[in-house]
């Protein structure tokens, strides 16, 4: 265990750039990601708390003007990447994709400061990191939920972080196809096509991309033009978990955040209201054609991370949980492998992912200990046996896409050396 506990910490170092982390150290993704990089500073702070910080502060240097914070920041020339800054023509201070990623980095930053001695230098800085969580949550509030109604939107796939998850095969095959689409890939020169997405995805994803840069992704614009708005569950219950979770911060450090109360009652109740009976599911929803979209993916388990008031359903939900995949040795595959969706290989249809399995880890400490713990032990072998990489296979645990891949370094610290 010794030996990879260091070889965590060297990944994430040598993937250490000027204030930020790659995902990994080949050539597959040549910048700062958004989700990647809580993770990633989640990692540092069990080792070095500066660089931890700066992982945040470097992401937050890239915030718009209006709140959002980026999915990915490009912060150098690098154009091996597709689609790189010179195709999403925008950016603040930092150029940038005009599209968000899950807003997981007030839960981190939360997880960080309950472990941490923060000394008089680090606690101005950690003010700062905390305003502009909020301004990023402001304009979740404000922008992807126009209309009030507790819950927020996803405007494209990518926002998800599960890129390719079958949960937007249906609202995605509603999407016509720009005819005049001339784009390169890139990641399929890295990486083997069978564990990627497809092309007609790929399509999509740039038809969608390319109608956003037709209004210079004015987020007064986005919500109702968008070919693609979903409220997904796994993205609303993370956004829930960190909302309650900044509040709970910025009372230690004397902020009033009070206004973020409202939110976060309603965005609960309107949560569990995703919960159907029949289904025995949560269900996120297509706001193009209000249809409900029932795909067991375990990204419905996040809601186990958003600490749901509801006891009834948090048992069901373990209850489920327990059988996502109990047929397999590695758990938990994205998908149910019983359903007819999944993909034992491509990327967000059937692998393993380290993060999904610590959110769902964190969500379930203190309602399940003994399953927590199994999760955990069974997280913690499968990289011990295979090592730190991007996803792998829920039958055999054979790896896949990148190697020395960030998140999985840090989150496995975060398992190992947690209190
Ligand atoms: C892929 C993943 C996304 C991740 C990024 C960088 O796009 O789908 O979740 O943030 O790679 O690792």
């Amino acid at each position: 265990m010794k030996q990879r506990i260091e070889e965590a910490k060297k990944i994430l170092l040598d993937n250490r750039k000027n204030g930020y982390t790659l995902p990994t150290n080949n050539k597959l993704y040549p910048a700062q990601w958004n989700w990647d990089s809580a993770f990633i500073a989640l990692g540092y702070s069990y080792f070095n708390l500066d660089y931890a910080l700066e992982e945040m502060e470097t992401l937050l240097a890239g915030q718009w003007d209006d709140g959002m914070i980026p999915h990915i920041l490009f912060h150098d020339d690098d154009t091996t990447y597709f689609p790189n800054h010179t195709t999403w023509k925008c950016g603040k201070n930092i150029p940038s994709s005009g599209i968000t990623q899950p807003p997981v980095i007030a839960s981190i930053l939360k997880i960080i400061l309950g472990n941490q001695e923060i000394n008089e230098g680090h606690n101005n800085r950690v003010v700062q990191i905390i305003k502009k969580i909020k301004k990023y949550h402001d304009w979740f509030i404000k922008f992807r939920d126009p209309n009030k109604t507790g819950l927020i939107s996803i405007l494209h796939p990518w926002e998800s972080g599960y890129d390719n998850s079958p949960i937007w095969d249906v609202p995605m095959s509603n999407i016509n196809v720009d005819k005049e689409l001339h784009y390169q890939r890139r990641d399929l020169e890295v990486s083997n096509s069978d564990e990627r997405p497809l092309k007609k995805d790929y399509d999509r994803y740039i038809t969608i991309r390319d109608q956003f840069r037709e209004v210079n992704y004015d987020p007064n614009k986005l919500y109702n033009i968008s070919v693609f708005n979903v409220v997904d569950v796994g993205f609303n219950a993370i956004f829930l978990k960190a909302s309650k979770d900044l509040l709970k911060i910025s009372k230690s450090f004397d902020l009033d955040f009070q206004d973020l109360n409202e939110f976060i009652s309603l965005n609960e109740k309107r949560l569990l209201g995703l919960f159907s009976e029949e289904n025995n599911n949560f269900l996120s929803q297509d706001l193009k054609t209000n249809n409900n979209l029932n795909i067991p993916s375990i990204t419905n388990y996040f809601t186990l991370f958003a600490d749901l008031n509801d006891d009834k359903i948090n048992k069901k939900l373990i209850a489920n949980l327990k059988n996502h995949n109990s047929d397999e040795k590695y758990f938990f595959s994205s998908i149910d492998p019983k359903h007819e969706t999944f993909n034992e290989k491509r990327y967000w249809r059937g692998p393993v992912w380290i993060n999904c399995n610590w959110l769902v880890y964190q969500g379930l400490k203190n309602k399940d200990k003994e399953y927590s713990n199994l999760l955990k032990k069974r997280t913690i072998e499968l990289i011990e046996e295979k090592g730190f990489h991007e996803y792998y296979s829920c039958k055999n645990g054979n790896v896949m896409g990148a190697n020395n891949f960030s998140w999985s370094a840090s989150l496995y610290l975060d398992l190992v050396l947690e209190n």
